[in-house]
């Protein structure tokens, strides 16, 4: 913890909640922002017993392996550029693996960080709302450090990755977390300057799937097309086999070819 925060070097995780075990990063973030902690204020577990994911997924999170990490965001947003914060948080993970662990990190809309076509991370984002704005976010982030995949389930097994099987070696998970938090600090600078497009810029030119023949399922509905562009929103701008364009706001995403 205290080698932790001498890594910090901004705002972010200036100030630092570590636990054991809890059910969720998430949820315990969510609740000090509603208490009024401070922007920049994160949430760290080493095991969660209730870890989420994306559309009222379980994200697996056993103790002493990888990182569960929460960081709560205070800065005027509006909620139809809510999107943008998990984009940001995308490539401020992105570069800072590619940087700390040596691997070809990629992205994946909206939420996936992506090794060679498996998942090593993902992020959720929650907020709470009021008149159209952010009065304050949750960015929730998982990363797969040093889980052993071999040993895992097989529905994680086939779609999952971590550091370890990629590199075949162990990882420090606090100068992981270190180096995650310093650049979600650049990037937070970024959004909170309201420079949208240098965001969507990075996050494009480390894309998994642009150009590519993808399917997007969102509930019963599955759409199939070409991943065209984010939008200023954070948006997918989906190429339909008609010729038409639609902008998507959530799904999972599938790539084709
Ligand atoms: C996803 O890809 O579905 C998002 C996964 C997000 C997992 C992280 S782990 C830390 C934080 N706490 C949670 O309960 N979830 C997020």
């Amino acid at each position: 913890m205290d080698r932790l925060q001498s890594l910090i070097r901004g705002e972010i995780g200036g100030t630092l909640f570590s636990f054991e075990t809890i059910d969720s990063t998430n949820t315990v973030a969510m609740e000090l922002g509603e208490k009024g902690a401070s922007h920049g204020t994160v949430v760290i577990a080493d095991a969660q017993t209730k870890g989420r994911g994306r559309l009222g997924r379980v994200w697996v999170s056993p103790p002493g392996v990888n990182i569960y990490m929460s960081v709560l965001f205070r800065t005027p947003l509006d909620v139809r550029h809510g999107g943008l914060l998990t984009i940001m948080a995308g490539v401020a993970c992105c570069l800072a693996l590619r940087d700390a662990a040596r691997l070809p990190v990629l992205l994946k809309w909206p939420n996936d960080l992506i090794v060679r076509d498996k998942k090593l991370g993902g992020i959720l984002t929650e907020s709470k709302t009021a008149s159209g704005k952010i009065l304050f976010a949750v960015i929730g982030i998982g990363i797969d450090v040093n889980m052993r995949i071999e040993g895992s389930p097989p529905e994680i097994r086939e779609i999952a990755t971590s550091l370890l099987h990629e590199t075949s070696q162990r990882h420090s998970r606090t100068t992981i977390t270190a180096a995650v938090l310093n650049e979600l600090d650049r990037w937070c600078g970024v959004l909170t300057s309201g420079n949208h497009s240098r965001i969507i810029e990075e996050w494009k030119s480390n894309s998994s799937m642009l150009g590519k023949a993808v399917s997007v399922a969102e509930g019963r509905q599955v759409l199939q097309g070409v991943a065209e562009d984010i939008t200023e929103e954070g948006m997918l701008l989906l190429r339909l086999p008609s010729g038409r364009v639609k902008a998507v706001s959530t799904g999972d995403v599938t790539v084709l070819g």
